[in-house]
């Protein structure tokens, strides 16, 4: 388990931009925190590190964002899913298979179906500008 305190936004993004390096095709990342701890940004960061020229922002209401960078990257916020019926509803599945980075905010709503291989990053509020991030490597990632 690797811990860092970031003092700001900026920071994240560069914590993000290194942790890239170890995603492949096929790999999933999942993100955990408040509303408001940063997962987004994280995935900002992600995006930046595989030349993602869209806009990258929270897709509460589509559910799903495709960017396309040096790989694509879905990028899928469970924020507003009920259960996992709903959740494989949207196909989740099929992006978890894809040859693509798969980045979830509020994956613990994955429950029984999240990939056993993964990155795992928790995010917690410090204070107005401070956030720990704590990033896990499950089985071995991907
Ligand atoms: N050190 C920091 N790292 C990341 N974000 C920070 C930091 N300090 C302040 N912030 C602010 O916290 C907010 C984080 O918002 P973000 O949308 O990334 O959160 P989120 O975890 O995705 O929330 P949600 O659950 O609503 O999707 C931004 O407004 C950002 O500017
Ligand atoms: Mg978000």
């Amino acid at each position: 388990m690797d811990k860092f305190i970031s003092k700001s936004e900026g920071e994240t993004l560069q914590r993000a931009r290194n942790f890239a390096g170890r995603l492949q095709a096929g790999s999933f990342v999942g993100l955990y925190g408040d509303l408001g701890a940063g997962k987004t940004q994280f995935v900002k960061g992600i995006c930046e590190a595989f030349h993602v020229k869209e806009v990258v922002n929270s897709p509460t209401f589509t559910i799903v964002n495709e960017y396309h960078g040096t790989l694509p990257i879905f990028h899928i916020d469970l924020y507003r899913m009920k259960d996992v019926e709903e959740i494989l509803g949207i196909g989740v599945d099929e992006y978890i298979e894809a040859e693509g980075v798969c980045v979830v905010e509020w994956a613990e709503k994955l429950d029984g179906i999240i990939p056993p291989k993964r990155f795992d990053v928790k995010m917690s509020v410090v204070d107005d500008s401070t956030r720990e991030i704590a990033i896990e490597t499950v089985d071995g990632g991907k």
